[in-house]
């Protein structure tokens, strides 16, 4: 397979990730189609992704025409059966392992074509055995991108057990064409960046829960001690993200060691419930223990 904006490309799950990487691919010239189970998430969709073009048309980085014929690449329904001539399928469903294999296991059976990489999106959990849910696991890697998709510009290229060399440099490649800068991951929970995102939120919750440091000055010192462009308790609030992240160190946890456990105050705080527009709680405006 040659990569090239030729390729047709399929995305799975037209959700946060799904809209931002299908928006991503037709701006660099590629025609996507996109599928999600709900009808609604189509009419959604594109309208998040014409609002951003609107948006980069008022900052005077984009214009009228360009936004129309990127609009024109992009299209989108409910029919798995269209992933049938794919020569690229990207996956962005739930991040649940049941519901991956399901769907690997009917893109497997659907796609023609014996070369079509079958990527995933997941943001932890294995490769491996997502790609045990097809005949073809050479051919399934990860391919992760970050939120949001149009303005970041890493991609994590997750190398399942059985992908083969050939895969991993397709992806590569095809980042590379979408302007992105790709990276190497084995297969491990976590992989690269969430690996070094989470101990930094679990380390950062043990240093407020021993009295070293309060959460705002843990957030000012990763700022301008550190550089990061947030502080990790600002990081998973702005996100609304505590419930997902307690789910991700639990299993991080679970087949990386303790070092990854959140401690009890968090797990409670995550139990919380609805809180104002919040699901899960939020460090900022409660009434801490600390
Ligand atoms: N949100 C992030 O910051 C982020 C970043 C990188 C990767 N990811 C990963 O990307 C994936 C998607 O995350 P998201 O935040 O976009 O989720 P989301 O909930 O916004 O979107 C998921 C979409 O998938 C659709 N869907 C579910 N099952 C489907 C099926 N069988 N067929 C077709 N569509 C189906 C849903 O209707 C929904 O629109 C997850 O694996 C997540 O871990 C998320």
């Amino acid at each position: 397979m040659q990569i090239s904006n030729e390729l047709k490309i399929r995305i799975v799950g037209i959700g946060k990730v799904g809209t931002g990487i299908a928006e991503a691919f037709a701006q660099n010239g590629f025609e996507v189609y996109g599928i999600d189970i709900k009808k609604e998430k189509i009419e959604s969709a594109m309208n998040n992704i014409t609002l951003d073009l609107d948006n980069l048309i008022a900052k005077g980085k984009s214009n009228e025409e360009e936004k129309d014929v990127v609009l024109s690449r992009i299209r989108l329904g409910t029919d798995l059966d269209s992933v049938l001539d794919s020569d690229v399928v990207i996956e962005a469903v739930f991040e649940d392992m049941g519901s991956k294999k399901k769907l690997f296991k009917a893109i497997d059976d659907l796609v023609v074509s014996e070369e079509a990489l079958l990527l995933t999106n997941t943001s932890s959990l294995s490769v491996t055995e997502i790609a045990s849910a097809t005949g073809r696991p050479e051919h399934v890697a990860g391919m992760h991108f970050f939120n949001p998709v149009p303005v970041m510009k890493l991609v994590e290229v997750v190398r399942g057990v059985l992908t083969s060399e050939q895969t991993i440099a397709l992806v590569k490649q095809l980042a590379a064409i979408i302007g992105k800068a790709p990276i190497v991951s084995a297969d491990s929970p976590g992989f690269i960046v969430n690996r070094l995102l989470n101990a930094l939120v679990v380390e950062a919750t043990r240093i407020v829960e021993e009295g070293v440091g309060a959460i705002e000055d843990v957030d000012i010192g990763a700022r301008l001690g550190c550089g990061h462009p947030m502080g990790p308790f600002e990081l998973i609030d702005y996100l609304k993200a505590l419930p997902l992240v307690l789910d991700v160190t639990d299993y991080m946890a679970d087949e990386l060691g303790e070092r990854f456990r959140m401690p009890v105050w968090v797990r409670n705080l995550a139990r919380e419930g609805k809180k104002g527009s919040v699901a899960g709680g939020k460090f900022y405006d409660q009434n801490l223990p600390f």
